[in-house]
């Protein structure tokens, strides 16, 4: 990855992989011995996200949003790349830990936090130190204070401009999260007299194109008006004749600006990818001089979207009217995406039909790829052309290793899919398909702990 024109480090870390980069063969035999549905997770690609990331990042703090791709083998990989975790709940925050992630390289985002994610993070944050608490409304605050916190925090801030792919993952304007931009000064100073300040945060949204880049400039840049503000001494229209010790006059020591995630990627074959270099220098220009304030990202889908696809077997092939309808073993409860944002992902047709022809030997024709839960929205497309499939062939649904096994769900009484680790050649179970008696394990747990069965055992 070294040489001259890049041309060698461009083939060895190409800014998307597309779902025909994947090696058939090496597919289907996984689909053989693993069953589907199957994720396939590539650490090497994840590795080489996480290169591409630093090497436009190169003096910013790179944190990964955790909540993409939670398995343990991503995780480490991460770790081992040098970024951060981005945490949005305490179950995330241990997952980190778990993974190795020292304390100060663990960042909790609380959106609203339940109780029992502040009793937890308190506890962690006493024995892993450094963790920073990024908090969105100034009750948060007190509810910290109270269980006895008193350690690093950044304060999320409500830009009031959003972007992202759907109107459901674009939060940079709504109201839920952070502190509206108008009065965030103000109760960064005041929190200031209680806490550590060391940053502020906002995050425009998920899946940011081209086209939302300008949003995402005015978030960065109001990010860099208000932190100019903050690491000056108030002025006087803040202060406003209010007395004195009700908040810190005096410039803050922050250390961080955090711009948020959202970086897109590609799922269609025709979208250009982010040019990431790009989008790195247009944010660092946005953000304008701010010296001894580091900037930091926290890119979720960007690490681990194209490391991962999902593989699915065709039950089910039935001729239409309008098309043709192709039933999988895998649906919503697997890969959520598409039913709740009729998000698009490329399918490929691996074959592998006893007796059937290649794919490439195949004519195509217009599907509805369909799970098997019962709600009309469980399709993964419709009026997708493809070659024709087989029952028994393998689909490979691309893209899938941001957001995928992470939203999966038992609805239907469906139990979780299985997941493979890829890295150099070799691949590893890391998931274990759920069984049928995963699905009933909570309650048969809860008749048990009734009869003081297994009390202490948990
Ligand atoms: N930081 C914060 C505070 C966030 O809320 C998120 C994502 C990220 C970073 C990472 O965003 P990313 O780089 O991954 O776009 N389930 C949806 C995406 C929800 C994203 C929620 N927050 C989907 O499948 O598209």
């Amino acid at each position: 990855m070294t040489d001259v024109d890049g041309v060698a480090s461009a083939q060895a870390n190409p800014t998307t992989r597309r779902l025909d980069d994947w090696d058939t063969a090496r597919l289907t035999a996984l689909a053989d011995t693993y069953e589907t549905p199957l994720y396939v997770q590539d650490l090497d690609r994840v590795r080489q996200n996480c290169a591409r990331l630093r090497s436009a990042f190169p003096d910013a703090d790179v944190r990964y949003a955790v909540k993409a791709h939670t398995g343990r083998a991503v995780l480490e990989t991460v770790r081992e790349a040098g970024l951060d975790a981005e945490c949005a709940s305490a179950g995330e925050v241990d997952r980190a830990l778990t993974a190795g992630f020292p304390g100060d390289h663990i960042h909790y985002t609380a959106v609203n936090p339940p109780a029992r994610d502040l009793d937890r993070v308190v506890e962690i944050a006493a024995e892993a130190s450094g963790m920073t608490i990024t908090l969105g409304a100034v009750d948060t605050l007190d509810r910290l204070t109270e269980r006895g916190y008193d350690g690093r925090v950044c304060l999320r801030v409500n830009p009031g401009v959003g972007a992202g792919h759907h109107a459901k993952v674009r939060t940079g304007a709504a109201p839920k999260f952070g502190v509206p931009y108008d009065r965030a000064e103000r109760v960064a100073r005041e929190a200031a007299t209680r806490v550590d300040v060391v940053g502020i945060h906002a995050h425009a949204g998920s899946g940011i194109d081209a086209d939302g880049l300008e949003d995402h400039r005015s978030l960065v840049s109001r990010m860099g008006s208000l932190a100019r503000s903050l690491t000056a001494p108030a002025s006087d229209e803040l202060v406003g004749g209010a007395v004195d010790d009700e908040f810190v006059t005096d410039a803050l020591a922050l250390e961080y600006v955090d711009v948020g995630g959202g970086f897109g990627v590609p799922y269609r074959a025709d979208e250009p990818p982010l040019d990431l270099d790009a989008v790195a220098e247009a944010t660092r220009d946005a953000l304008g001089s701010l010296p001894g304030v580091d900037l930091a990202v926290e890119p979720g889908r960007y690490v681990v979207a194209d490391a991962g696809l999902l593989l699915t077997r065709v039950n089910t092939v039935k001729p239409t009217a309008s098309e043709v309808v192709v039933g999988v073993d895998a649906g919503m409860t697997d890969l959520l995406r598409p039913a709740m944002y009729d998000a698009y992902h490329p399918i490929r047709l691996l074959g592998g039909a006893t007796g059937a022809p290649e794919p490439a030997d195949r004519a195509s024709t217009s599907v509805t790829v369909a799970g098997p839960i019962c709600e009309t929205g469980d399709v993964f497309c419709r009026d997708r052309q493809i070659e024709r499939p087989i029952r028994g062939d393998v689909l490979a649904v691309g893209i899938t290793g941001a957001y995928g096994y992470e939203m999966a769900s038992q609805y239907n009484s469906r139990p979780r899919p299985a997941e493979v680790a890829l890295a150099g050649g070799d691949a590893r179970l890391v998931r274990r398909r759920e069984r049928h008696a995963d699905l009933t394990r909570v309650e048969r747990d809860t008749a048990a702990d009734a009869d003081g069965e297994t009390e202490g055992s948990r």
